[in-house]
């Protein structure tokens, strides 16, 4: 079975930082979201891997390489503009040739993998089989309506009255049937290829799609809030590793990772906590559930329940909180003359207290 991982996509709702970093770039518990995806594909056994990658294509191959780093083969197919999900099996319908393989949403997480769906797959083998989850508000999402055994009767792209509360959710399991169905189907009202589509016309001919509901943690990471969310979830299951230096009037609680290079200088960790490689923490307060980037520098503050991406520097502010800070963006004290200074690019978001 072969991986095909969408990876590209604008990310419009996680501007600003998606400006200059593609979504699956941005990391979550220190790692970026589109390494979580690989390696849930590599613990079921798929180690041959395309990704549709779009703008900024180039920045995801230069992060992930040929994937020998993390045991994997990868493959890079260019979209030139979000043409849609199913678009991006046409665009790897060589790569896939004539096998089975799992496609996957290169912003959704699951951390507790995808073990069960895999057997589940390989034991009955229908046309495709995907992965539900109960939501509060399907509408942003494709929704299925299933029969009593699992079988998938309608699945609808966005419905604004959705009949089912199943989103269906970033793991496709597909055979080559999939194929003829995405060469079969037109661009949707946004102009998308949808995937959803694809299956719904899979549906309709009588082929079996199964669905799978999945009951634990998920999310798409498509928000500063749902990014969060899933740094704070993955964090909760932090392997600690103290790999930097931390010197003796530092104190370190619950799980921390420090990479090696980092310093951590009379200060307190509160964990889960991970801090990159190279980054200075000075006199501060960090955590929990706070993930620090390569090369950055916390200096006489405190910053918890947050990310900083690589390079970011925050400096004198007592108490940063469920933020995300952008690469080499800098967030500093001043007391003279009084008042907030702002200098935000296009598409930020500053929230001030009091
Ligand atoms: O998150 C689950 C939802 O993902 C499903 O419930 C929907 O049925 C499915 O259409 C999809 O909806 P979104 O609107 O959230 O898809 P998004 O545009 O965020 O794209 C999902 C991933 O696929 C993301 O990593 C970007 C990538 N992508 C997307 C498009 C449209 C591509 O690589 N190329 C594309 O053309």
């Amino acid at each position: 079975m072969k991986g095909l991982v969408a990876a590209g996509g604008l990310g419009s709702r996680l501007r600003p930082l998606t400006h200059t970093v593609p979504k699956q770039l941005l990391p979550v518990a220190g790692v970026p979201v589109v390494v979580h995806a690989l390696n849930r594909l590599r613990d079921i056994g798929i180690t041959e891997i395309a990704l549709v990658v779009g703008e900024f294509g180039a920045q995801t191959e230069q992060a992930l390489g040929d994937g020998s780093d993390l045991g994997l083969r990868l493959t890079y197919l260019p979209q030139d503009r979000p043409r849609g999900i199913a678009h991006c099996v046409s665009l790897a319908r060589d790569f896939l040739g004539g096998d089975d393989f799992v496609l996957f949403l290169g912003d959704n997480v699951f951390p507790g993998g995808l073990a069960d769906y895999a057997t589940a797959f390989r034991a009955k083998r229908p046309a495709a089989q995907i992965v539900v989850h109960k939501v509060s508000d399907p509408r942003a999402f494709g929704v299925a309506e299933l029969d009593l055994d699992g079988r998938v009767t309608r699945i609808v792209e966005k419905p604004a009255e959705p009949r089912s509360d199943l989103a269906v959710i970033g793991a496709y399991f597909c055979t080559p049937a999939l194929h003829r169905a995405v060469a079969a189907i037109s661009p949707s009202a946004r102009g998308e290829l949808e995937i959803t589509d694809a299956l719904q016309w899979l549906v309709s001919r009588g082929d079996e799609v199964r669905a799978q509901v999945h009951t634990g943690y998920w999310k798409d990471t498509g928000t500063i809030e749902d990014l969060l969310d899933c740094n704070r979830e993955l964090l909760d299951h932090l392997e600690p590793e103290v790999a930097g230096e931390v010197d003796a009037a530092s104190e370190l609680t619950g799980p921390v990772r420090i990479a090696p290079g980092a310093r951590v200088v009379r200060s307190r960790i509160q964990g889960p906590v991970t801090i990159g490689a190279g980054t200075t923490v000075l006199d501060s307060r960090i955590g929990p559930h706070t993930a620090i980037g390569r090369q950055c520098s916390v200096i006489a503050s405190g910053v918890g329940s947050s990310i900083l991406l690589d390079g970011a520097h925050v400096h004198g502010v007592p108490d940063v909180r469920a933020s995300v800070i952008g690469q080499h963006a800098r967030v500093d004290r001043r007391s003279e003359p009084p008042g907030q200074r702002l200098v935000l690019g296009d598409h930020a978001r500053a929230e001030i207290a009091g």
